[in-house]
């Protein structure tokens, strides 16, 4: 298969750099150009992030003699090179909105990572397991751009991947009618490691600024139905979030609790998640974890070191389902937040949106 051409703007951020490391040896996708601020314009990849750079596994060869785009001043020749491009910027909303706007005006889809265009009605927020409908909207979103092939679709906050994906097939099959959710997430999702953020050490925070809304809303978007050329949100389950921030490097944890409308059983929901396939598993596309949503029965699992990497992160770990004396059924879930609730999240988004023609060769 020929390789689709891609673009990274905000290459030398936490998760431009989860997308230039996803890139390396990917089968469909070769990491043609990237893009950043004019800070780090004009010096090539090796040069602008060696001293900050967070993975655990080297920059990669094909990475490094590239040469960084200022993405304001030299959009043209970078959108020239590639047939569509991740975006994880840190700008503010209104800035983001606008470049990537910009971009995709130049006929080039953006795959994005940021928050700026989750809640714009005609820009779909996927998760190809759970709402692989919505991308019809870009239809729509692209005669409002006046483009033939540019567009934007994002993905959902990654504090949602620990619950979300769980409570959907409930949602299908039983009715969700509310949910309480305490979320514990990891300092990567700040863009932070233990060095750049010793104060975590030993610390919780209570307070991880417009997580609780978004972990609220997000959901209601992405459950909700395509009417007259916008997604018009879900008004069902109730959900209400607090969000910690813990002493973890990678890996969100969720406690939920959940009521549903009709009566079920803990081992019917067990063979539910067992056996629930998104379009990501049907089409079988390369990014897809095998099984979705993995259940523990071991009570100490999931635990955030053992479990946050299962099936090269982008799987959900779920435990701990049993009868609440309040909700109906409580359990805990598990995501690795920078990769599924991230660059992973995105590649997969990108990879079932070239899977189902909205992203051809230029
Ligand atoms: N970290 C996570 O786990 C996570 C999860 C979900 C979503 N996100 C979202 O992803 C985005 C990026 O997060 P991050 O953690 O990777 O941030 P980051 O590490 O601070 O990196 C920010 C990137 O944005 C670029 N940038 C900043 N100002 C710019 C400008 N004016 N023009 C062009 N590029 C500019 C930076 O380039 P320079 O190096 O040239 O300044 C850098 O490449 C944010 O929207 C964040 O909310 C992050």
């Amino acid at each position: 298969m020929k390789k689709y051409k891609v673009g990274v703007v905000g290459c030398t951020g936490m998760v431009g750099q989860r997308f230039i490391t996803l890139m390396e040896n990917h089968p469909w996708f070769q990491l043609t150009a990237i893009a950043a601020s004019a800070r780090s314009a004009g010096k090539t990849y090796e040069a602008a992030v060696s001293k900050r750079w967070k993975m655990d596994t080297p920059i990669p060869e094909e990475a490094k003699n590239l040469v960084i785009f200022d993405i304001d001043a030299q959009l043209d020749a970078f959108v020239s090179e590639i047939d569509f491009t991740f975006c994880a910027v840190d700008m503010d909303k209104e800035a983001t909105r606008t470049l990537e706007e910009r971009i995709a005006q130049k006929e080039c889809p953006v795959v994005s990572n940021n928050s700026a265009h989750r809640f714009t009605p005609d820009v779909p927020m996927v998760v190809p397991e759970i709402n692989p409908e919505h991308i019809k909207v870009i239809e729509y979103q692209k005669q409002r751009l006046g483009t033939q092939r540019g567009f934007i679709a994002v993905k959902s906050n990654c504090s949602l991947q620990s619950y979300v994906p769980a409570l959907h097939p409930l949602r299908e099959k039983f009715g969700v009618n509310k949910a309480l959710v305490c979320t514990y997430q990891a300092i990567s999702g700040a863009g932070k490691n233990f060095e750049t953020w010793p104060e975590m050490m030993d610390n919780v925070i209570p307070y991880i600024g417009g997580e609780e809304e978004k972990s609220e809303q997000e959901p209601m978007k992405m459950w909700g139905t395509i009417e007259n050329g916008v997604i018009v949100p879900a008004t069902t389950p109730n959900i209400t979030a607090q969000c910690l921030r813990v002493p973890v490097s990678n890996g969100h944890m969720a406690a939920v609790f959940v009521s549903l409308d009709q009566k079920t059983s803990v081992d019917e929901i067990k063979a539910l998640w067992q056996n629930y396939k998104g379009r990501a598993q049907e089409l079988d596309l390369p990014s897809a974890p095998k099984q979705f949503l993995h259940y523990f029965e071991d009570p100490s699992y999931p635990q955030t070191r053992l479990q946050r990497d299962l099936e090269g992160g982008m799987a959900i770990s779920l435990g701990r389902l049993r009868s609440d004396s309040q909700y109906d059924y409580k359990f805990v879930g598990l995501s690795h937040n920078t990769l599924r609730g991230a660059a992973g999240g995105s590649v997969l988004l990108a990879e079932f949106l070239v899977a189902e023609g909205y992203i051809p060769y230029k």
